[in-house]
């Protein structure tokens, strides 16, 4: 049999399709021939959409179908689409300067001085300015192994921090690591342990009475001889720094319990190492506070910050206690845009919406209505084992059987694409491939959040009955 490679049989899929419309398929068609196809919405969705334009939080595909969008460029478009106080000020300095090379405009004075000021930690900073997270994760992880003379770093399983060579050893995200063989920075320096997802905890224990052992049992290894961390007895100790999501978003949207932040502080005082809290994806109000690590009231030694920053233009921060970039040579990092005068613009008016539009006040608000309609979701259909949310951050993890908590990917995934097709875009990931993630604008209302489950209700109950689930 002819060999077809994977883009082809997409291609296949699509071309027999005929549900797909007209200017979809041609733009799949074209998407599949011409590009190297990122295939994260295929794994999805049968029939993605080509989406064309946006506003608020609603987005139109190329033959004019509107969907809500609960994936808002995976928790880029925090402010909404289409704010027209963003787009003028692009204009604006677009005009007066777009970018100057490697060394500072006003509008970056400004933006570091403000992401020095809000970000969580009573001690004084100092910010470096990158494009993606990916590079901004890297900036970091040099920076705490040049600061340290160090070379280990903790991470967790489950976690996302990045897919280019330095930071895709630290994510664990086991589909990403298809592609990647060797992958450098794991073969020698990487240790990861569980992340606090108390629904399915590794250690088999139960909240609260655990005591929050999965802490614990780091504890206890880095105390030993028995890994290659360091050995207590001998005082060597080769731990750069620990990083960690303080909500674990691309395996699912799971929030750990408050102390869990807290807990790992301890650790990192009581073994001197880094702690860096990456920000990327709950950060930036989507939880209700500008960090979600303020919910743990935890200070890190490094916060990270990218997607929602620049509003839909690239822009991301490092954010660190200021000694660790003096002990950097100035020109230790460089690259062509970073900094650049037009996203710290943007940046500069993505904050400025946050204070006049009060986001992070309308954001607690609309999660306390999300609270309870989750909640009233979750009793009305057995399907539904567990959901973590807090603010606008919320994931639904889905199972055939409360009891037994048996994962139901099939499930889940024939929901997320019959969502799609009811005009309703959703997030699906989990560590069983059984969870849905919310990613809306963080502007969403109270009346969105009533359309959004008005569609999660009818499609749930019918895939439920179609399934037998009761
Ligand atoms: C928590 C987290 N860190 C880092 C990244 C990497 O960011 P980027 O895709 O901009 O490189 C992501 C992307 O999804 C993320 O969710």
């Amino acid at each position: 049999m002819e060999k077809k490679f994977p883009y082809q049989q997409l291609l296949d899929r699509v071309n027999q399709s005929s549900n797909i419309t007209p200017n979809n398929k041609a733009g799949l068609n074209d998407f599949l021939t011409y590009e190297h196809p990122g295939d994260v919405l295929f794994t999805k969705w049968t029939e993605p959409p080509i989406i064309e334009r946006g506003k608020g939080a609603r987005v139109w595909d190329a033959d004019g179908r509107e969907y809500i969008d609960c994936i808002g460029g995976f928790s880029s478009m925090n402010i909404g689409h289409g704010d027209e106080r963003v787009a003028k000020v692009l204009y604006d300095q677009y005009m007066k300067l777009s970018h100057w090379f490697d060394f500072p405009t006003p509008e970056r004075l400004k933006l570091v001085k403000r992401l020095a000021e809000i970000t969580p930690g009573d001690y004084k900073k100092k910010v470096r300015l990158a494009l993606s997270g990916s590079d901004a994760i890297e900036i970091a992880i040099r920076t705490a192994r040049n600061y340290s003379k160090k070379t280990h770093i903790i991470s967790f399983y489950g976690a996302y921090h990045g897919q280019n060579i330095a930071t895709i050893g630290i994510t664990s995200a086991g589909s990403m690591h298809r592609w990647y063989n060797p992958i450098p920075a794991a073969d020698h320096c990487i240790e990861r342990f569980p992340y606090a997802y108390c629904y399915r905890c590794a250690y088999d224990k139960e909240y609260p009475s655990c005591n929050m052992y999965c802490v614990k049992a780091i504890d206890k290894l880095l105390s030993s001889t028995q890994t290659s961390l360091g050995n207590p007895y001998t005082k060597v100790n080769n731990i750069a720094a620990m990083i960690v999501e303080p909500m674990q978003s691309s395996s699912g949207y799971i929030a750990p319990p408050k102390e869990f932040l807290v807990e790992l502080r301890k650790l990192a005082d009581k073994y001197k190492f880094m702690l860096i809290f990456d920000e990327i994806q709950a950060g930036m109000g989507r939880t209700g506070k500008m960090f979600a690590a303020e919910h743990s009231e935890v200070a890190p030694d490094i916060t990270v910050i990218g997607k929602a920053l620049g509003g839909g233009i690239p822009m991301s921060a490092i954010v660190a206690r200021a000694e660790y970039f003096d002990e950097m040579a100035p020109g230790y990092i460089v690259s062509t845009y970073a900094g650049y005068a037009l996203g710290c613009a943007a940046a500069n008016k993505v904050l400025d919406i946050f204070e006049e539009d009060d986001l992070l006040k309308q954001c607690t608000e609309t999660g306390k209505h999300l609270g309870k309609v989750v909640e009233d979701y979750k009793n009305a259909h057995p399907v539904v084992g567990t959901y973590s949310q807090i603010g606008v951050y919320f994931g639904i993890e889905y199972v055939l059987d409360r009891e037994t908590k048996e994962p139901a990917p099939a499930f889940a995934l024939e929901l997320v694409d019959t969502l799609r097709a009811e005009g309703l875009l959703v997030q699906l990931n989990g560590y069983h491939n059984n969870r849905l993630s919310f990613v809306p604008p963080i502007m969403i209302t109270k009346a969105d959040v009533d359309d959004i489950f008005a569609i999660m209700n009818r499609v749930t109950e019918k895939l439920e009955k179609k399934h037998d689930i009761i």
